[in-house]
């Protein structure tokens, strides 16, 4: 028996074959174009998701037993809205999670209906990135395609959708979208009608390893599956991810050093953060979790090897940093290149090289982004603390997780050892587990957990490189304050 499990991420979507042992059998990864129509602005076509998707699917087959495939489970980038007309047609391209357009909804929605409210109702407070605000803005800006929407969905349910016809979401991922009443797991009748929604124009709520249905008679044929293959309602990438690495009921953390940057925390019992800093959302296990969520974290040194740097050639760029040069830089950079979330939640930040001076190399760029990104995690990581969650150590996980080098950066930043998973592969993994729990081969998300995760390596801090950060950590903590006007006032 086989499941796949499919991580639809921002640059990519990656597939995996898993077999019921967890054993990694096959893998396949396509990209697709990421659009940013304007500054701030990050746009995506759901079609070009179907496309990867449909097109990786047979690849991953080739050689292997298609018939024994008996479940897919996908997990997917955030947050993104993905709007459906009467016939099920795309009405306009994805609106992502890093996208900054709504700041006057947000603004709005915090200010007049209230961060009071908004918590009261969803757990959470609006967030540029979120759903919500998008529907805010596409009411204000595109009133025709608003009012063409039969359906809202996220990014993975499209897939889902395009594989099964069923409208889908999942609790962990329809907690992102501002308008759940997390607490209940069930739609908030009241933030639905602030956005000029209906009830009906929602997709179908499920726990992410429940089974929405199975393939579509033409589309199983096309990919070479069985029809009566299940597809489980799957989950957000981080909830999904989570589930990959073993960070399933009371107290677990994971980091994910993606495209964004997380830091989230499993509970079995609802809790939200007192200020909302954190998200308080569903879990994919059917309990919950608070995260914080910077936007450009992997994507900070991509974007410097690519853009800048004219390079793929990532780990060559990181030879010259050797760990005496670590925590001793005075070169400082704020990771802030599509405006920030966690915690600070400015739209309007952006990226920053602070205290070059001359004799500055191109290694202590490097350097400055790969600790910036650090500095900026560790920011999450102490609202968590100051609301008294005890995180004495973490799971790592997600591409940027990869270089050795980050990963000591990272621990020392943090001062906690980082277990490495036995799999790095996050969400695809976990969407593969959902899709075991649904096809029966588990009894619970907890269960597959405990079967086939587990720590293949720990990175432990070293009390010397971990003073020497503390020292760079409260300096660089003062910059993002002494430059928040600035962001504002100099565009
Ligand atoms: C989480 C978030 C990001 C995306 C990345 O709230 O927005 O982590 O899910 O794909």
């Amino acid at each position: 028996m086989y499941t796949i499990g499919i991580d639809l991420g921002t640059s990519a979507v990656k597939l995996l074959l898993v077999d019921e042992q967890g054993q990694i059998c096959n893998s396949v990864t396509r990209e697709y174009p990421l659009l940013f129509p304007q500054t701030g602005w990050s746009e995506q076509h759901p079609e070009d998701w179907w496309t990867a998707v449909s097109a990786s699917i047979p690849q991953l087959l080739d050689g292997f037993d298609a018939s024994a495939v008996t479940g897919i489970g996908c997990c997917g980038q955030m947050h993104g809205l993905v709007i459906l007309d009467e016939h099920d047609a795309v009405i306009r391209p994805a609106i992502l999670w890093n996208d900054g357009r709504t700041a006057e909804e947000t603004a709005w929605l915090n200010t007049v209906v209230g961060r009071e409210k908004l918590s009261e109702l969803t757990a959470n407070i609006a967030f540029a990135g979120f759903t919500a605000p998008k529907l805010l803005w596409l009411r204000k800006h595109e009133p025709e395609n608003f009012a063409r929407i039969a359906k809202i969905m996220l990014p993975k349910d499209y897939v889902n959708y395009m594989l099964t016809g069923v409208h889908s979401c999942d609790y962990s991922d329809a907690s992102g979208m501002l308008l759940l009443d997390v607490a209940h797991r069930r739609y908030s009748e009241e933030m639905l009608s602030l956005c000029g929604l209906k009830p009906s124009q929602m997709p179908a709520l499920y726990e992410s390893y429940q089974v929405i249905g199975t393939l579509l008679p033409d589309v199983a044929a096309a990919l070479g599956l069985r029809s009566d293959v299940r597809v489980v309602a799957g989950a957000g990438d981080n909830a999904g991810a989570a589930v990959g690495t073993g960070v399933v009921g009371e107290g677990g953390c994971n980091i994910s050093l993606g495209t964004s940057g997380t830091v989230f925390i499993s509970s079995k019992r609802f809790g939200k953060d007192p200020f909302n800093a954190l998200h308080a959302f569903a879990h994919a296990d059917g309990g919950w979790h608070l995260m914080g969520c910077m936007l450009s974290a992997a994507s900070c040194n991509k974007w410097l090897c690519d853009e800048i740097l004219k390079t793929r050639n990532y780990a060559a760029e990181q030879v010259d940093i050797t760990y005496d040069k670590l925590g001793r830089s005075h070169v400082f950079f704020l990771p802030y290149l599509m405006g920030e979330r966690s915690p600070i939640n400015d739209s309007d930040a952006r990226g920053v090289f602070f205290g070059l001076s001359m004799d500055n190399t191109r290694a202590d760029l490097v350097q400055a982004v790969l600790e910036g990104v650090a500095f900026a995690i560790r920011d999450s990581l102490e609202v968590a603390r100051s609301i008294g969650l005890s995180i004495p150590r973490s799971y790592l996980c997600g591409g940027g997780a990869r270089s050795e080098l980050w990963r000591t950066i990272l621990a020392n930043v943090l001062n906690i050892p980082l277990d490495l998973p036995r799999t790095e592969e996050g969400p695809g993994y976990g969407g593969a587990m959902l899709a075991l729990v649904g096809c029966g081969a588990y009894d619970s998300v907890a269960a597959c957990a405990d079967a086939l995760t587990g720590v293949k390596a720990t990175v432990e801090p070293d009390p010397v490189l971990a003073a020497r950060y503390e020292e760079r950590y409260q300096k660089f903590r003062k910059l993002y304050p002494a430059m928040k006007n600035l962001f504002q006032e100099v565009k």
